[in-house]
């Protein structure tokens, strides 16, 4: 099989599928994304996009290399390769919902062909591929993974607004059932991503994702307990991290914030956790971690009234503006935003809330109440009693607005002057 002529099917076309998608057809594939939402099968189709990092010129270049989406399933049958790349959140009672990854895998499994391979993508815990995926794959294509078809596990590691690392200059980690199964996916994702990292099993690439993800979680967690503790002990937490990031070995910086907010920090862990306590363990680091960045936007609140308080104003009637209220910097993806809890926390208090963000025009705080943004940035902080920054889009800190006004409570560490107070 030649690099070229290998066709690809991607099922789900979201933050992980559709730049997959694109840096497939980059790569020479001939690609097809299948969505179970027709509206994103039709904005698609439409040249519209929904995702950050793609535009319409972007999805112009993948039309004119074949890409094709469709909510057509029959599009699996003859293709060389089939990624799943859907949904994993957790139920209502926080435990890993894999609903949407065992749909993926009995459709899959109805089109399957002998000579295939089938890549998981969806982050998830380990025991996953082989012990959800497998059985489905084979009962319903009557085919045997490893022998009629290769199954294989790859985390994805795209980060959303990230300009310096992409889908291409991000090493790949790959795991297979099989050693042939790991050798066929390593070939596969040759030809879209510079450095290919094989583990020795699929468990250890299931593991590796939340590795990251856990490592992540739990440094934020330290550095949101610290800004609490420097707050009160009069250090600049932010001024000590650029102090010790210069170490050359050894130490990497993470930042506080408002809050842990997107479909991978808040969520992966509890993947892990669920694993742990099914050997009859506690994963304490994770349980501890996700107490303290949960704990934030309250604390952020708490801020709030004390800024409020020391120009003698009260939180009821004040109007306090949110600048940012995504999840992280330069993307509209609001998943998970420690800005929602903020928000609710301060409309009981009685402010009068208000938010401005270039990339959402209407924040639903919860069902019922819903907000609509600010679309004059200069007026709407000269007006506020309080801005208060979550986000730092790069929009919002080119504007130059903050020297107009009143009093900000930055949670980003990124703003100065004598009108700025770090959290
Ligand atoms: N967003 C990120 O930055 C990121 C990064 C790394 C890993 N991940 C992981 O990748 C996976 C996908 O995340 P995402 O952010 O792309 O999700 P997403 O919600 O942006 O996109 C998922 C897409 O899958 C579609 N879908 C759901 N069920 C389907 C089915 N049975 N058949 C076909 N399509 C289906 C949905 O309609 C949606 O368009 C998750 O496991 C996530 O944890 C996400």
């Amino acid at each position: 099989m030649s690099e070229v002529t290998c066709s690809l099917t991607i099922v789900g076309l979201g933050y992980v599928g559709l730049p997959l998608a694109q840096g497939a057809c980059l790569g020479g594939l001939r690609v097809v994304g299948l969505d179970t939402d027709s509206s994103v099968v039709s904005g698609l189709s439409n040249g519209v996009s929904h995702i950050d990092d793609i535009d319409s010129v972007d999805l112009a270049a993948m039309a004119e290399a074949g890409f094709l989406a469709t909510n057509d399933s029959s599009c699996i049958r003859g293709s060389d390769v089939v990624v799943i790349c859907v949904p994993t959140p957790l139920d209502d009672n926080g435990a890993p919902d894999l609903s949407a990854v065992e749909a993926a895998a009995w459709t899959v499994s109805e089109h399957l062909q002998s000579g295939s391979l089938v890549v998981l993508e969806s982050t998830t815990y380990p025991g996953t591929t082989e012990d959800i995926v497998r059985p489905i794959l084979e009962e319903g294509s009557g085919l045997v993974a490893g022998t009629d078809f290769c199954l294989s596990y790859s985390p994805e590691r795209i980060d959303p607004g990230n300009a310096e690392w992409g889908l291409r200059n991000t090493p790949k980690v790959v795991g297979g059932l099989t050693p042939a199964c790991t050798e066929r996916a390593t070939w596969f994702y040759t030809q879209i991503v510079d450095t290919v990292v094989p583990t020795v099993g699929l468990r250890e690439a299931e593991f590796a994702k939340l590795l990251e993800n856990t490592y992540r979680h739990v440094n934020i967690a330290l550095v949101n307990e610290m800004a609490v503790f420097c707050h009160e002990l009069g250090i600049d937490l932010w001024d000590a991290i650029e102090a010790a990031k210069t170490k050359p070995f050894g130490y990497e910086a993470f930042y506080p914030g408002p809050g842990v907010g997107g479909h991978c920090i808040p969520i992966d862990p509890n993947y892990l956790s669920w694993l742990v306590r099914s050997v009859g363990y506690r994963f304490r680091f994770v349980e501890l971690a996700e107490e303290i960045s949960d704990r934030m936007p309250a604390y952020v609140a708490k801020r709030v009234q004390d800024t409020l308080n020391t120009a003698r104003k009260p939180v009821n009637g004040s109007v306090i503006l949110l600048l940012g209220v995504t999840y992280k910097a330069n993307v509209r993806d609001q998943r998970e935003t420690p800005a929602r809890p903020l928000a609710a926390l301060l409309w009981e208090m009685g402010a009068d809330v208000r938010f401005f963000d270039p990339f959402v025009d209407v924040f639903i705080v919860d069902g019922e109440k819903k907000m609509t943004g600010e679309s004059n940035l200069s007026e709407a902080v000269a007006t506020a009693d309080l801005v208060v920054l979550l986000q730092a889009h790069d929009e919002i800190l080119k504007s130059d607005v903050f020297r107009n006004a009143g009093h900000v409570l930055d949670t980003r560490g990124v703003l100065t002057g004598a009108n700025v107070e770090r959290l």
